[in-house]
C-alpha cells in the first residue's frame, strides 16, 4: 500500500513548483502538502497496476484526481465553515474566503491540466469522465447543504447525495486507472461499481468519525457536523430507531433557528447517537456496504491475488482513525 503512496509523491513532488503570484499558489501547495490519506490517487494507481497496465503512466490521472479532491476539500470547508482540515486551519481560515474561493478554481483547472499528458483518445475518456463525475459531486454538494434546513429527509436521499458527493470520484479514482490500463469500458465499469461501495463505506464512516472520532488524532473538528446540522448517517439512524420523544428532541437540537452552546450541542446529540443504537446501526451499515464492493469483485477480472490487493485496502480503511 505505502508503495503506492510512495509513487504518488515522488510524482507530486517532481511535477511541483513555486509559481507566482504567491498568493494564488501558496493556499493550494499548503493544502496539498497537509498530507491527507491520499486514498484516491493510490486507488487510480492501483487500478493500473492490478490490471497489469503500465502504473507509472497512470501518474497524471492519479494526480487529477487528487487535485480534484483538494479543490472540492478547499471550497467544502468554505460551506460546512470548518476551522480545521487535516490538523491545521483551512485555507479561508489561514487566508480568507475569497483565497479559498480562487484558488480551489485554480486547483480545479490544474486538474484537467494534469489529463493533458495523455494522447488524444485517452485524453478525451479520462476528460469526460472527470466532468461528469465533478457535475455530480456538485450535485451531491447541493443536497448536502440543502438538508442542512430540512428536518424530514429520508435515508434514500442520504444515500444518494452520499453517492454523489463522495463515492462517484473513488470509482472514477479506479476507472481511471482500469482506462490507463487499457481497459474496456464494461470492465472499467465493474471497478467504478466496486469504487461507488467503497466510497459509500467511506463516507458513512467519515460521518460516524465526525462524532466520535478522537480529536487527538482526527485532523477535523469534532462534532462539526452537529454543529452544521448535518443530516449524516448517525442522524438517520436515531431518527429510525429512538422513540417518539427521543426523535423529537433530535429534531429540535437540529432545528436551524435556534442558537443553541455549541458543547451542549454535541454532547446531547452524541448522547442521542449513542442510547438510540444509531451509533452501532452506522458502523454495521458501513460494513454491509464494504461487503457491497467485495461482492462485486467476483465479476470483475483480476486475479486472486490482485483481489485481496483491493480487500486488504478497503479493510485498512474502514478502520483508519482519520
Ligand atoms: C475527505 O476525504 C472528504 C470525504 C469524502 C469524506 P479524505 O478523508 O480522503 O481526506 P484526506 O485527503 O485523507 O485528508
Ligand atoms: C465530503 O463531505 C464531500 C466533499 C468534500 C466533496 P464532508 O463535508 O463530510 O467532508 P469532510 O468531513 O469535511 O472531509
Ligand atoms: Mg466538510
Ligand atoms: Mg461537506
Ligand atoms: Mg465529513
Amino acid at each position: 500500500m505505502s508503495y503506492y503512496s510512495e509513487q504518488f509523491l515522488n510524482y507530486l513532488h517532481s511535477v511541483y513548483k513555486k509559481e507566482t503570484p504567491a498568493g494564488l499558489y501558496e493556499p493550494i501547495d499548503y493544502l496539498l502538502n497537509l498530507g491527507g490519506k491520499r486514498i484516491r490517487p493510490m486507488l487510480t494507481l492501483m487500478a493500473t497496476d492490478l490490471y497489469q497496465g503500465k502504473m507509472k503512466e497512470s501518474l497524471p490521472a492519479a494526480l487529477s484526481v487528487e487535485l480534484f479532491h483538494n479543490f472540492t476539500l478547499m471550497h467544502d470547508d468554505i460551506m460546512d465553515e470548518a476551522p480545521l482540515r487535516r490538523g491545521h486551519k483551512t485555507v479561508h481560515t489561514k487566508w480568507d474566503i475569497n483565497t479559498g474561493i480562487l484558488s480551489g478554481d485554480a486547483m480545479l483547472v490544474q486538474a484537467y491540466q494534469a489529463l493533458e499528458a495523455y494522447p488524444n483518445l485517452l485524453f478525451g475518456k479520462l476528460t469526460r469522465l472527470l466532468s461528469q463525475t465533478a457535475i455530480e459531486v456538485c450535485e451531491g454538494q447541493q443536497y448536502d447543504v440543502d438538508f442542512e434546513s430540512q428536518n424530514e429527509t429520508t435515508i434514500d436521499a442520504y444515500l444518494e447525495m452520499i453517492r454523489l458527493k463522495t463515492a462517484v470520484l473513488v470509482g472514477c479514482a479506479l476507472k481511471m486507472g482500469a482506462y490507463v490500463a487499457e481497459k474496456d469500458e464494461a470492465e472499467a465499469q465493474k471497478i467504478y461499481d466496486f469504487g461507488i461501495f467503497l466510497g459509500m463505506a467511506f463516507q458513512i464512516q467519515d460521518d460516524y468519525l465526525d462524532a466520535f472520532g478522537n480529536p487527538e488524532t482526527f485532523g477535523k473538528q469534532v462534532g462539526g457536523d452537529i454543529i452544521e446540522n448535518k443530516k449524516t448517517i448517525l442522524y438517520h439512524k436515531a431518527l429510525m430507531m429512538g422513540s417518539d420523544d427521543q426523535k423529537a428532541q433530535l429534531k429540535h437540537w437540529f432545528k436551524t433557528s435556534e442558537a443553541f452552546s455549541t458543547e451542549d450541542k454535541i454532547s446531547a446529540v452524541k448522547d442521542h447517537f449513542l442510547v438510540t443504537g444509531a451509533a452501532e446501526a452506522s458502523q454495521k451499515l458501513m460494513q454491509n456496504y464494504t461487503q457491497k464492493a467485495f461482492n462485486t469483485l467476483e465479476s470483475l477480472s483480476l486475479n486472486h491475488e490482485a483481489s485481496t490487493v483491493l480487500i486488504d485496502f478497503a479493510n485498512q480503511l474502514m478502520q483508519r482513525k482519520f
